[in-house]
This record gives C-alpha cells, structure tokens and sequence, in this order.
C-alpha cells in the first residue's frame, strides 16, 4: 500500500500572523480527513518552528521548500538542511520548477541538495515537470525520464525509499490549466516504470504526487487514477477549506 499524500506548498506567501490562521483552519477540520490521507504543509522558513509548535499534536507533519545544498558557513542568505531539520520538519521540498527556472537549480545542485537533506534526517520531495514548449514537442517523457535519472538514480534503495515524486507540468502551475487525468496517469506511470528500471519492485512503494492547478473539483478525478497518490497543491493550500477540500477527495 503506497502512502497518499496531500501537500500544501505555501511558496512566498502568508505572514506569520496569517500561516497561523491557515494552519488553525486545518486543524479545525481535521476531522474530516481520511485517515489514510497524510497532510503536509510547507510555509515558508521563517514560519516552520512557529507552524511546528502549532501542529504537534495533529497529525499534520511539516515541509521546508528548499534547502542549500552545502552543510553550513559562508554562504549569506542560506538555510542548511540542519537547520531545517532543527524547526521539526521532517520533509523538504527539491527541484521545484520554480527553483529550477528562477534560482537555476539543475541537476548538479540538486543532487548535492538531496545529499545534504539525507545526512539530516529530511525526506525529500523531489520535484519533475516539463514546460509547456516542451509538452508541445512531445519531449516530456523525455524531460521528465531526465529529471529523474539525474538525481534520483544516484541514490541507495533505502534513501529512495524516503523520496516522495511530484510531477508538475510547469504548464499547469498557478495557470487555472490542469492536466487532464489521462495526461497525468500516463506520466506517472511512466515515472514508475522509470523507477522501476532502477529500483525494481520499491518502486511500486514509491508515492507519485500531481500537481499543478489542483482543487477540490478536478482532485477526485486525479487521485482516482492508478498511479497518482496525492497531490502537491499550491494556491488552493492557501485556504483551509480548499485544502481539506482536496484531501478528502480519496
Ligand atoms: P498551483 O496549485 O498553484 O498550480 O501550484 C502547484 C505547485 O507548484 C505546488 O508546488
């Protein structure tokens, strides 16, 4: 039985005061969740101990966004995957598209950055997608095949064992657009079958997030697909109701 998984990627938004509202409307609906469900959020930095110590008696478990990808000294502005771990979060956010287009995270940085979130106890949540152009040239297996096999092939079965995938056509990112259930089936299982060349049978364990334009109307259609385990939401995580929404749509 693979985990599922509903994740809320806060990305740059929320004050404190603010991410403290969201999270008391998550909890205040808890209830509503399936058991089976585990919900993750991941505000930003200077919200994770403050959103810890808020969670610590639900069963909502804590994200960073991202990590640096060296252990720690002069690197002004950075924040260690020590220190991450150090506000009581247990997962990290990897290789999101936006890192790789804005910031120029590429292979290379990110498999120093998923080195530094094993060394520190942190689950990554390590991010693929391609971008519409390339969709349209039909090099998405292509792009995606890439994307795993440059990071996620160098790592032990049991670090891969503790990496949960997200697939997020750039396309479909804060755009309205989804992709159909179709579309993102045939990825993940694609993803799986990548995996599976490498990893054999773990890969079957391995939970495969979709995300991009996620919400409580289009999610039960996704989730119900074969290959999809949940999903890694972004503007509707930003509403409790919304949020809740979607992870009661297994
Ligand atoms: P949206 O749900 O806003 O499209 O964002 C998806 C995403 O990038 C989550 O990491």
């Amino acid at each position: 039985m693979r985990k599922k998984i509903v994740a809320g990627n806060w990305k740059m938004n929320t004050l404190p005061a603010e991410g403290i509202e969201l999270i008391n409307g998550i909890i205040s609906k808890l209830e509503e969740v399936p058991s089976d469900v585990q919900l993750i959020i991941a505000p930003p930095f200077t919200h994770l101990a403050l959103a810890n110590e808020q969670i610590k008696d639900t069963p909502i478990t804590l994200s960073a966004q991202n990590c640096a990808d060296q252990a720690k000294g002069a690197y002004t502005g950075e924040v260690s995957a020590a220190m991450v771990k150090a506000t009581g979060a247990s997962y990290v956010i990897l290789g999101h598209s936006e890192r790789r287009e804005y910031y120029g995270e590429n292979s290379e940085i990110l498999n120093r950055k998923m080195a530094q979130a094993f060394e520190n106890g942190l689950k990554p949540i390590y991010c693929v997608g391609e971008k519409l152009e390339e969709r349209e040239a039909e090099k998405h297996f292509e792009v995606v095949g890439g994307q795993i096999k440059e990071v996620l092939f160098n790592l032990t079965p049991e670090q891969m064992a503790n990496v949960v995938v997200a697939y997020e056509p750039v396309w479909a990112i804060g755009t309205g657009k989804t992709a159909t259930s179709d579309q993102a089936q045939e990825i993940h299982a694609f993803i799986r079958k990548t995996l599976s060349d490498k990893f054999g049978e773990l890969a079957q364990e391995i939970t495969i997030l979709y995300g991009g334009s996620c919400k409580p109307s289009n999610a039960p259609e996704l989730f119900a697909q074969e290959d999809i385990d949940g999903g890694l939401i972004g503007g509707a995580a930003l509403k409790a109701e919304d949020f809740i929404g979607i992870a009661k749509s297994y």
